[in-house]
């Protein structure tokens, strides 16, 4: 049986990456993309999430529009230099042809997990805003999804947004704070192990080569990731995020995992900081004691997930 998911997401170059794999994959049933600012604005979110099913063929696949702001901390800015003017490595894609549901992201995950209670998985590969809204609409919510598989923070590495933060995290702590201890069942798929699997440029080159339209039109919004990650890291070749967690839905074997409560700093100069508790034997209380263990991916076999990649992309 298919898993069915619904993915949070900022489109973003790796966010329609991560999508497209799902779209690819038999075992994956997308219900639906709920939208959040991260990578770009809500609304150009919300446009590219239309894009991107409607690239796919699947114009049939609900988008809903999600939350514009942060719950507490102010929204600064959007990475238009990591991702490009239009989100999209500014390849100039035409406008959609479809709308948004008339439904905000939040109650549409509200409404559609309660409708089928432990069915479904959300996949929030943004900042974890829309994730919040929707535990404060239905607290009950928590006891009815199947998983939650989330794509920020870092536990044993440095952030890429300073050394204490991921992006997705640090663009909402506090709605990722409640997020890690609403006592669901949590998969963080952080920087440990997207750091680890580099698409190289002669792994893209292939992709590009293979003739799947899937993969040539990865090939082309990528090129300004690539050369983000070229002029920022020296690296020829791009860090695999948003996909590692589709990944993790398709094959969890991928990953190692440990478990322990995680809490989020909201303040300081580590403020969007993800600080995983793994032994819990303090003898005195502290913020992470009583809090519900998550798993949190360290390790993954970087060779598999991409040969799962291409694979999926590549079949025509
Ligand atoms: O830190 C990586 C994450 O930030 C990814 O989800 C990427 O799309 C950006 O949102
Ligand atoms: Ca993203």
């Amino acid at each position: 049986m298919s898993k069915k998911i619904i993915i949070d997401t900022d489109p973003g170059i790796d966010d329609a990456m991560a999508i497209l794999l799902a779209l690819k994959s038999p075992e994956i049933e997308l219900v639906g993309l709920t939208t959040i600012f991260g990578n770009v604005y809500t609304p150009l979110a919300t446009q590219n999430a239309l894009r991107l099913v409607e690239f796919a063929g699947r114009p049939d696949i609900p988008v809903a529009h999600g939350a514009e702001a942060p719950l507490i901390t102010p929204l600064e800015a959007v990475a238009d230099f990591v991702h490009g003017r239009d989100g999209l490595g500014n390849v100039n894609l035409p406008p959609p042809q479809g709308q948004p549901i008339a439904k905000a992201a939040a109650q549409f995950m509200v409404e559609t997990v309660m409708a089928q209670p432990g069915e479904i998985t959300l996949v929030p590969i943004g900042p974890l805003t829309n994730l919040a809204l929707a535990l404060a609409l239905e607290p009950r919510l928590a006891d009815h999804v199947a998983e939650v598989v989330v794509m920020g923070g870092a536990v044993t590495v440095n952030g890429n947004v300073n050394p204490a933060a991921e992006a997705n995290i640090i663009n909402d702590p506090h709605a990722a704070d409640r997020v890690f201890t609403a006592g669901w069942p949590v998969t963080m798929v952080g920087l440990d192990v997207t750091l680890q699997t580099i698409m190289s440029d002669d792994y893209m080159a292939a992709l590009n080569a293979s003739g799947s339209p899937t993969a040539e039109f990865i090939y082309a919004i990528s090129r300004f990731y690539r050369d983000f990650h070229y002029d920022t890291h020296g690296l020829a070749g791009m860090h695999t995020h948003d996909p590692s967690a589709i990944a993790y839905v398709l094959d969890p074997t991928l990953f190692t995992t440990v478990r322990g409560p995680v809490r989020v700093a909201t303040e300081g100069i580590a403020a969007g900081q993800t600080l995983l508790d793994r032994f819990q034997n303090w003898r005195d209380s502290n913020p992470w004691t009583g809090q519900p263990a998550v798993n949190v991916c360290l390790e993954v076999d970087s060779e598999r997930l991409l040969a799962l990649y291409q694979q999926r992309i590549c079949q025509l």
